[in-house]
């Protein structure tokens, strides 16, 4: 069973949409998986996604009302298998805060995109919270997990 915990910056927008999508695929694909996400900052902790998220993924039946924003901790880097950062600047922070003893692989979302997107190169997944582009994000969002969903569901080599 995989851990798998996406992070952005204000947990609000992109990684609890990446939550939500990925628990979505993976029930769909019988796949058991333990899905969470965290923000760098813990300006919004505590507080539900932000409503042009949820109104955007709902569209697209993925339920983000119940989801609660919360930081990066130190004991995520040995609770989660896979690290997902929704784009370069969080996959810093995250680097920065990656505690000696980590045994969690640290990842941008971006590289399961490149197999997807010819060309993709590793993208950012922009930040809907200024640009108000939920459904650019979800799409990105779409794509990434269904290439996780397929790398998992690989038999281990
Ligand atoms: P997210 O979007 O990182 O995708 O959750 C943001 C939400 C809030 C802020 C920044 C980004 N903020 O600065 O409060």
């Amino acid at each position: 069973m995989a851990r798998i915990l996406f992070l952005c910056l204000g947990n609000i927008c992109r990684s609890p949409t990446a939550e939500a999508v990925l628990r979505h695929m993976a029930d769909a694909a019988g796949l058991d998986l333990t899905v969470d996400s965290c923000g760098t900052g813990n300006w919004h902790a505590g507080e539900p996604p932000d409503r042009r998220a949820i109104a955007a993924a709902a569209q697209r039946g993925y339920d983000l009302t119940a989801l609660r924003a919360r930081q990066l901790a130190a004991e995520d880097f040995s609770r989660f298998d896979l690290i997902l950062a929704m784009d370069r600047s969080n996959l810093r922070g995250a680097e920065e805060r990656r505690p000696a003893r980590a045994t969690a692989e640290l990842l941008l979302f971006g590289s399961l995109l490149d197999a997807e997107r010819p060309g993709a190169k590793s993208m950012d997944v922009p930040d809907p919270w200024y640009s108000g582009d939920f459904d650019g994000a979800l799409d990105l969002i779409e794509d990434g997990c269904r290439a996780l969903i397929r790398r998992l569901s690989q038999p281990a080599q």
